[in-house]
């Protein structure tokens, strides 16, 4: 597994772009971003370094996202398993989300992009939730690109609530057995209001699925690239998106 490509001109950029079919562009994509802390170690710099790079490369890739037509971007931030994490590193981490609206969001306001937010509250520090609240307020009218940041996330988490819920509803009877199907369920996720990833990238060179949108990504396309996530650039996503163009869809029946 490769996909390093990485072509410098701008001019390659829009060849590239041009050669999209702009009516297949996936209307959303997922991402797993991985490989800060090895770039980071790479250039003999703390792994924090490393995640100060990938948000830039969130911004970075919102904009291209945009651009391309994508409608929907999801990215993996922070998950329930990243407490294991040293006390320093996690600290950081629950700090971005103030910076990335200090340093990063005008230009997003200004592209129209709407930030929402999908995760387990609870355990997240007051300062973080305050800065994802803010900049799901400030861009809640854009109508635009929707960035939705999975932060404390863990879809066995999110599935395993949605099924007590189902229980309690039972139990109250507001919700007979036979009306719990495949839509309630999604209509109980995180991600309720927001259509399954068409494609989902995760950079970093690991090919597994770390407890992220395991009901959501049933029918997804995947792309896997050795690219760490803060050398991620608008040429990779074209690749993915080209090589989504590629596939045939067939939701388990025939051509
Ligand atoms: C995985 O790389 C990356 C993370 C756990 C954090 C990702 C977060 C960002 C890119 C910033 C998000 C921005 C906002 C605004 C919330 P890793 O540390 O596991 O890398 P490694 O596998 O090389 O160690």
């Amino acid at each position: 597994m490769k996909n390093l490509f990485r072509p410098r001109l701008k001019q390659d950029q829009q060849n590239l772009t041009l050669s999209l079919d702009k009516n297949n562009i996936p209307e959303h994509v997922a991402i797993i971003m991985d490989g800060n802390g090895r770039w980071a170690n790479r250039r003999g710099m703390p792994r924090i370094v490393g995640h100060q790079n990938g948000m830039k490369a969130v911004k970075r890739t919102t904009i291209a996202a945009d651009e391309l037509g994508i409608k929907y971007l999801t990215m993996y931030a922070f998950s329930t398993e990243n407490w294991k994490r040293p006390k320093d590193e996690v600290d950081f981490l629950m700090k971005l989300p103030q910076e990335f609206l200090a340093l990063e969001m005008d230009e997003l306001v200004e592209k129209n992009v709407q930030v929402k937010m999908m995760g387990h509250t609870d355990a997240l520090p007051k300062y973080t939730i305050a800065a994802m609240e803010e900049a799901v307020k400030r861009t809640e009218n854009n109508t635009g690109l929707v960035l939705n940041f999975a932060l404390n996330y863990g879809s066995r988490r999110e599935i395993t609530e949605s099924l007590r819920t189902a229980v309690q509803e039972i139990a109250s009877g507001t919700l007979q057995l036979e009306d719990l199907n495949e839509d309630w369920i999604s209509s109980r996720l995180l991600t309720k209001g927001i259509p399954d990833p068409d494609l989902l990238i995760r950079t970093g060179g690991e090919i597994r699925l770390s407890n992220f949108m395991l009901w959501q990504l049933a029918y997804s396309e995947f792309w896997f690239t050795d690219v760490y996530w803060p050398e991620f650039s608008k040429e990779h996503l074209i690749a993915a998106v080209a090589e989504f163009q590629r596939r045939t869809r067939r939701y388990g029946g025939l051509t």
